[in-house]
């Protein structure tokens, strides 16, 4: 149980589904400082609290804050920097926008839901990146994007979101090749379907009882944040073996 002992970690969209059982994981695990990240407040302060409960050595920043805007982003990285003395382990861009629901057809989809969608899941993770590497490069860490199936596939009626994830996907090969030779590793992951906020506001006809509760998947993140991975890079993981 302390696989991240000592590690400053930085989580975005950790307000509810995955990045919240992402945080409290982690700091089951023993990481030292981590930086929650999200729009509503209320949601940070419940995952504030029940780190307090279950690790209550764990230093937990709250920030609430609007990825899709760039400078907020900025804002974000630097008070956490700030407040964890100039020192990142572990960068989770786990924050995602699904867009208007139902999804509409391509056809029809409004651009400014297609910008913000843009700009929560594909600009802000790389703003994110280019922020955070030159604190981490001087002690190495670890940068994990988190992707999805319509990230390689293109369904259809999954509009701006699929093609954020299949950007996203691009763009996690391209950093993770320029990467190669630093201290710094990249790698992205799949976590399949998960019962979660977005899931049931994106298909709220489906067979819920199919989809995995985020606590299933946490395992491989641990694993990609943890010094056991520490010369893997560039790779694409899926937290469930698919059907
Ligand atoms: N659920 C699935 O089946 C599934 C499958 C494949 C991949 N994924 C991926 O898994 C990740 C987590 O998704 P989830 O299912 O846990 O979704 P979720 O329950 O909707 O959580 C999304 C998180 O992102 C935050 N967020 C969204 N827009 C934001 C913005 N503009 N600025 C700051 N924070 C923002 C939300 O917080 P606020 O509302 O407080 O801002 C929330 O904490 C996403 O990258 C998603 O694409 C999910």
């Amino acid at each position: 149980m302390s696989k991240l002992k000592g590690k400053s970690v930085l989580i975005t969209g950790a307000s509810q589904g995955l990045g919240r059982q992402l945080a409290i994981d982690f700091a089951r695990e023993g990481a030292t400082r981590i930086s929650i990240i999200g729009r509503r407040v209320e949601g940070l302060n419940e995952v504030c609290q029940r780190i307090q409960e279950i690790a209550p050595q764990t230093k937990v920043l709250a920030i609430a804050a609007d990825l899709a805007q760039a400078e907020e982003v900025e804002r974000v990285v630097a008070m956490t920097l700030r407040e964890f003395d100039h020192r990142l382990d572990v960068l989770v861009n786990n924050a995602a926008a699904i867009g208007p629901t139902p999804i509409p057809f391509l056809v029809d989809y409004p651009l400014e839901d297609f910008r913000y969608v843009l700009n929560t899941n594909l600009i802000a993770p790389f703003v994110m990146i280019q922020k955070v590497f030159p604190t981490m490069v001087k002690t190495g860490g670890s940068i994990i994007n988190v992707t999805s199936d319509t990230g390689v596939t293109g369904y259809p009626g999954w509009g701006a979101y699929s093609i954020s994830k299949f950007s996203l996907e691009g763009m996690s090969q391209v950093w993770a090749a320029e990467l190669e030779g630093s201290w710094v590793r990249l790698n992205w992951v799949d976590p399949g379907d998960m019962n979660t906020a977005m899931h049931r506001a994106s298909e709220p006809e489906a067979d819920r009882t199919r989809w995995a509760e985020p606590a299933k998947v946490t395992d491989v993140f641990i694993y990609l944040a943890s010094d056991e991975s520490q010369r893997v890079s560039g790779q694409r993981f899926q937290a469930q073996v698919p059907d």
